[in-house]
């Protein structure tokens, strides 16, 4: 039986010639693409500016940056999470603040959220856990207050009400990740979307180590050559060949996403009435997922979902676990020191969490071979026919 990784890239023809004609051309870090790249993105978000970076994580932390985010400032985002949702508060300095999940959505519960706004908190970073679009609304009331950057790596291609995630009308500002397992890839890659002019103006300055040649005045040195650096930014650039290579994959974006879409509905339907095994919060009706994860939980706790874990890698099915709460990592607990016994949902979640395969490549006979396996590792009867 061919090993199933939980998630992998779906590279054509089409983008093996475009990246190799960006490869050709004479700019192959900073070319025409980056800005083709950009605007495509903005179109297919419906948002007025994207920065396209070099990874997600870059992403995260020139938004935070934009965001003004500084020392003695606190961010606050949810324990169920990649590290890099809370590191990027870190990298500026600035304190976080996990607050629990709500047990219905596997998301940040924003309600929780607004209510733990001090005066320190400057950010706040919801996270659209597997693709869920994370609910904003419980957060209008303190908006005026402080920044809210949505990560959304997980759910590109996803939207709410009509509105994709990273469009306008979500949060202050977006950001996306190009990594190989998402819902697209640039190999490496990340972009933030934002329609305030000036959040986009700073990241994409945080992006070239804070140096500009664009609306600076006349200098000290007048003249073609001059340019400022203005803050202490990065390199963060994404490349051209990077760029021809989201180009093309964009135009496959939505029908992945519906594929990822039907992968989740068959585990679903197999899945449906598997009493130890809790299955992941759907969208809401009107909203879409982007499922670049299909977590499930799995009822009877660690000892279960170990065995399982163990019993479906030994079969060559590449499950997973996301993720380890993020105040439970040796840096947030010992050098942070996080409370540790906090967001008791998290927590609960955590015990039994385990991700099966999804990615557009997975056909039915995949989905129901992992779930044979699922079910035999547990001890249940099949419920394939
Ligand atoms: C929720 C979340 N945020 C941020 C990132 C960071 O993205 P990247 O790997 O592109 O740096 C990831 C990627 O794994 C992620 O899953």
């Amino acid at each position: 039986m061919k090993p199933l990784p939980y998630g992998r890239q779906e590279i054509t023809d089409a983008d093996v010639e475009a990246v190799v004609e960006a490869l050709r051309s004479d700019l192959i870090t900073q070319g025409p693409r980056i800005e083709e790249f950009e605007e495509a993105m903005a179109g297919y978000l419906a948002s007025r500016h994207t920065v396209a970076l070099s990874s997600g994580t870059a992403a995260l932390h020139a938004a935070a940056f934009a965001a003004g985010l500084g020392p003695g400032q606190e961010a606050i985002t949810t324990p169920i999470t990649f590290a890099a949702s809370a590191n990027c508060a870190r990298y500026l300095g600035a304190d976080v603040r996990f607050v629990d999940i709500d047990p219905a959505t596997w998301n940040l519960d924003t309600e929780a959220a607004a209510a733990a706004v001090s005066d320190r908190t400057r950010l706040i970073v919801p996270v659209s856990y597997a693709g869920l679009p994370v609910d904003l609304r419980p957060l209008r009331g303190v908006r005026d207050r402080l920044t809210v950057i949505e990560d959304g790596c997980h759910a590109l291609g996803g939207h709410r009400d009509g509105v994709r995630v990273g469009g306008a009308g979500g949060a202050d500002m977006t950001a996306f990740s190009f990594h190989p397992v998402k819902s697209m890839t640039t190999g490496e890659g990340g972009l933030v979307s934002t329609e305030d002019p000036e959040l986009a103006r700073r990241v994409a300055l945080f992006r070239t180590h804070g140096i500009t040649r664009e609306d600076i005045g006349p200098g000290p040195d007048d003249g073609d050559w001059y340019y400022e650096m203005q803050a202490l930014g990065f390199n963060y650039r994404i490349t051209d060949v990077q760029c021809a290579l989201g180009l093309s994959q964009l135009r496959r974006l939505d029908s992945w996403v519906e594929r990822r879409n039907r992968v989740a509905a068959r585990y679903r339907e197999l899945l449906a009435g598997e009493e130890r095994i809790e299955l992941p919060p759907a969208a809401p009706e009107g909203s879409l997922h982007g499922y670049h994860l299909f977590p499930v939980k799995i009822r009877d706790g660690p000892t279960a979902r170990k065995r399982a874990f163990e019993a479906l890698r030994a079969a060559g099915i590449g499950v997973q676990v996301h993720y380890i709460p993020v105040f439970r990592l040796p840096y947030w607990r010992d050098e942070m020191a996080a409370p540790q016994d906090e967001c008791p949902h998290a927590q609960e979640l955590y015990s039994g969490l385990i991700s099966l395969p999804m990615f557009p490549g997975l056909t039915d006979a995949d989905v129901e071979r992992v779930v044979t396996e699922l079910d035999q590792a547990l001890g249940a009867r099949s419920k394939i026919q």
